[in-house]
């Protein structure tokens, strides 16, 4: 055995199950009948070792550095889920399962060469389409019904969700995260938590934090200020844990300010539990960090996946006295808390038949109320009911039901868009999908092999139909329907030519199909089945309807026709901006970063070349819509945009007078004043006095979507609204203070669509909440200022 970290892997084996032979009739304490503490106590400084790095992640290739220590021992408890922790039998301790993802569980769909019995998942809605529902119940919903299939195919803690902000449309990830909306990701978070949980089984709330790019993942240091970090890229989840206690929170690979995230004590311990008072465990992202000891003592509990080394380089700081064994015992104790409640511990009998019917019905549902529909000149949708639909586009052949990586799952199936049409009483025109298949197909052969199995492949280009084909379909059907797909996930970020921007052929095609239908009077209907925002400014004057369908999951097709059916009226609003162009991106200029002379210490060759790496969030507070309504960017949909098949009339909105913590409720009245039932998603914005501080020009403190309105039926909305959300993080203070002054209050359809203001003073300063002034980067950084509009 030439690996050293391997030999002692096997050592630590031995010594784990020869105790727990020998013990066997000893009077030891069991997990579950001893306190935490007793069993703490009971366990040897090797059991303790191997309980806080996890059994390993093993794949051909794969460097001696990175193999895990106990391969075998439970790596295959559930096969495809992304790794485990070591049982201890002699006191009790079960190993547990861990497993992606946000949009669904994410296990291997068969075992081994069986493939008489199968194990899919629902693909649901990636996380940015539930965003767009702004329906914090729908999103508990879905997240008990993937928290069902968790626990019923024996997983214990899902991996998920995940809520980085969007900071730039290039972001690889941006699909499995939901805005770039502090309170939303909050509010998102929470909700998913709390449907997952419900069934007995932990999530991960992920990438903590400020992990916002792909691009050089585990080697970029992010250099942002005290301030942009409170108040933007820790805020969501600082919000989600007001609201639910998630079993564990995952750190994220990134640095920020030097020092890796999951090094960090004064993000792990000082601001998530001192001040946040988390209760769970932390684990590692994959392979992320490169100092155990450091991360032992920054609270990050548990190694994922876990490797030999990680084992050695933890006993040997405990033995030298460099990691006080204490902290160790902590981060066990903390551990086996969890461990505690786990399916695992109590022994369920798992099914591994969850109800994958039930489940899709909801993946739909879902599915329907987050998609956004951008544009319906002249009402082309709904469609009337049997109308003949000429359907163009890669993706309606070829469906991306969600982005890549970790995030994908396992699905049995996906409804095409075809089928969907069919189902719903519609006529697509059948006579393109043969050559768009046959297209398809050979295209895909001839890509060239990515370099690692888990890269995205490159895009194949668009099927420039023929305009012959165009011309007959234009003569021979009532509409026209284009899809454009996208697709992305880890390990890269998405690029502006072809991805961002659309390609040469797309725009011909698109041009093309206009051209030839509007010749014949007939509209054409855009379906943008895409992870993240794309450009849509040069050309949506030459179409008739765009519907933002996002990458809705299994049930793709259905969805997409309930929408154009009318069978669901559009309720789904943008929680992420789609500007008029990249250059109109307040980080454009610092996305994903630059590259740093001189090796990179934590090079994982095999993953990706990582090189070292860093990024300036030089535009501060002001991303997403506190920027473009700031500094007067028009962007191409606003933050919070998103149109109806019925319309929506806001009564006057009032204000109770503050009370002495300057908690306030605001009330108004939203009735369906067009002619078909639909729901609304009313947005409450606040604009707060800049006395001392900078203040975007407004800011979402709350949301809700209306019951499904009938024509002319009302209801009233109450918000309540706390001092918490007035404020801002002041950081020569180290405090949230909400300024006295006056502050508005905005009702909007959208953060641009302000139906009524009124506005209430706060006569002194309210500090709301003083912190620790910690993770402050090495150098002032030169941010964004008002003062430089
Ligand atoms: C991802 C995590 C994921 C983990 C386990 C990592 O590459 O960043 O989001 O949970 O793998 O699959």
């Amino acid at each position: 055995m030439k690996n050293p970290n391997l030999k002692l892997a096997t050592c630590l084996l031995f010594v784990l199950v020869t105790s727990s032979l020998f013990a066997q009739n000893k009077n030891v304490p069991q997990l579950g009948s001893s306190p935490v503490k007793e069993v703490v106590k009971a366990m040897t400084l090797e059991e303790k070792v191997s309980m806080v790095v996890g059994t390993g992640m093993n794949f051909p290739g794969l460097s001696p550095d990175m193999q895990g220590p106990v391969v075998g021992q439970t790596e295959n408890k559930v096969p495809g889920s992304a790794g485990t922790t070591i049982a201890i039998s002699r006191l009790g301790i079960p190993s547990i399962v861990l497993a992606d993802g946000p949009a669904g569980l994410r296990i291997a769909p068969y075992r081994g060469k069986d493939s008489s019995v199968s194990y899919f998942c629902t693909a649901f809605p990636i996380a940015t389409l539930l965003a767009s529902s702004w329906d914090v119940d729908l999103v508990k919903k879905v997240g008990s019904a993937m928290g069902n299939e968790v626990k019923e195919y024996g997983v214990d803690i899902l991996l998920a969700p995940a809520l980085n902000n969007h900071r730039n449309p290039l972001g690889g990830r941006n699909f499995e995260y939901y805005s770039e909306d502090p309170l939303i990701n909050g509010k998102m978070t929470a909700a998913m938590v709390n449907g997952v949980q419900s069934q007995g089984v932990g999530t991960s709330i992920k990438h903590f934090a400020a992990n916002n790019h792909e691009w050089n993942r585990n080697t970029i240091n992010v250099i942002v200020g005290q301030r942009p970090l409170r108040e933007i890229y820790l805020r969501g989840f600082q919000l989600a844990l007001k609201e639910s206690k998630p079993w564990t929170v995952m750190s994220s690979y990134n640095k920020i300010n030097g020092t890796y995230t999951s090094e960090r004590h004064d993000l792990l311990t000082t601001v998530l539990r001192d001040e946040w008072g988390f209760k769970g465990f932390v684990m590692t992202d994959w392979f992320g960090g490169s100092d155990a000891v450091a991360q032992m003592k920054a609270g990050n509990d548990l190694l994922m996946p876990g490797t030999a080394k990680q084992q050695k380089a933890i006993l040997e700081a405990v033995q030298n006295h460099t990691l006080d064994e204490k902290v160790l015992d902590q981060n066990v104790e903390r551990l086996l808390t969890i461990v505690l409640q786990t399916p695992s511990f109590k022994k369920y009998k798992y099914s591994n038949k969850p109800d994958l019917r039930g489940n899709a019905q909801i993946a739909r549902m879902a599915a329907a109320e987050g998609m956004v529909l951008l544009k319906n000149e002249g009402a082309v949708l709904p469609l009337p009911h049997a109308a003949k639909v000429a359907v163009f586009g890669n993706a309606t052949y070829d469906m991306v039901t969600g982005g890549t990586g970790s995030g994908d799952v396992n699905e049995a199936y996906t409804v095409s868009l075809i089928d969907g049409l069919k189902e719903a009483g519609l006529s697509p025109d059948e006579s393109l999908s043969m050559p768009y298949h046959t297209y398809i197909s050979e295209q895909k052969a001839k890509r060239p092999k990515t370099r690692n199995f888990f890269l995205l492949p490159p895009p194949i280009e668009e099927y420039n139909v023929p305009a012959d084909i165009i011309a007959k379909m234009a003569e021979a059907t009532d509409v026209a329907m284009v899809t454009i797909g996208r697709n992305s996930g880890e390990f890269a970020d998405r690029k502006l030519e072809n991805d961002y921007y659309l390609s040469a052929i797309e725009k011909e095609l698109l041009k093309n199909i206009s051209d030839a239908f509007h010749a014949k009077g007939k509209k054409v209907v855009v379906l943008l089945n895409v992870g993240g925002v794309i450009e849509v400014a040069s050309w949506r004057d030459g179409v008739d309807a765009i519907l933002l369908t996002w990458q809705p999951g299994q049930e793709a097709g259905n969805a997409i026709a309930d929408i154009v059916s009318g069978k669901v009226t559009p309720s789904g609003k943008l929680a992420t901006t789609f500007p008029m162009d990249y250059k109109d991106v307040s980080s454009a200029q610092n996305f994903p970063g630059k590259t740093l002379e001189g090796p990179d210490p934590n090079n994982r060759s095999f993953f990706i070349n990582d090189k070292a790496a860093e990024v300036v969030y030089e535009e501060g507070i002001y991303t997403g819509y506190r920027y473009y309504n700031t500094f007067n960017v028009k962007p191409a949909y606003e933050f919070g945009y998103g149109l109806s098949y019925t319309d929506f009339k806001y009564g006057d909105l009032q204000l109770s007078a503050p009370d002495q913590k300057g908690q306030f409720n605001a009330t108004v009245t939203v009735t369906d004043n067009g002619k078909l039932p639909g729901k609304e998603v009313v947005q409450l914005y606040i604009t707060a006095p800049s006395k001392s501080l900078d203040k975007p020009a407004a800011e979402l403190k709350a949301f809700a979507k209306t019951a499904l309105l009938k024509p002319g039926q009302s209801q009233k909305l109450t918000f309540t609204i706390r001092a918490d959300d007035l404020a801002s993080f002041h950081p020569n203070a180290s405090a949230w203070i909400a300024e006295a002054g006056n502050y508005k209050v905005a009702i909007g359809a959208s953060s641009k669509d302000i139906k009524q203001t009124a506005s209430l003073a706060l006569s002194k300063d309210v500090v709301v909440e003083k912190v620790h002034k910690v993770l402050e980067p090495e150098k002032p950084i030169n941010e964004l200022k008002t003062a430089s509009k």
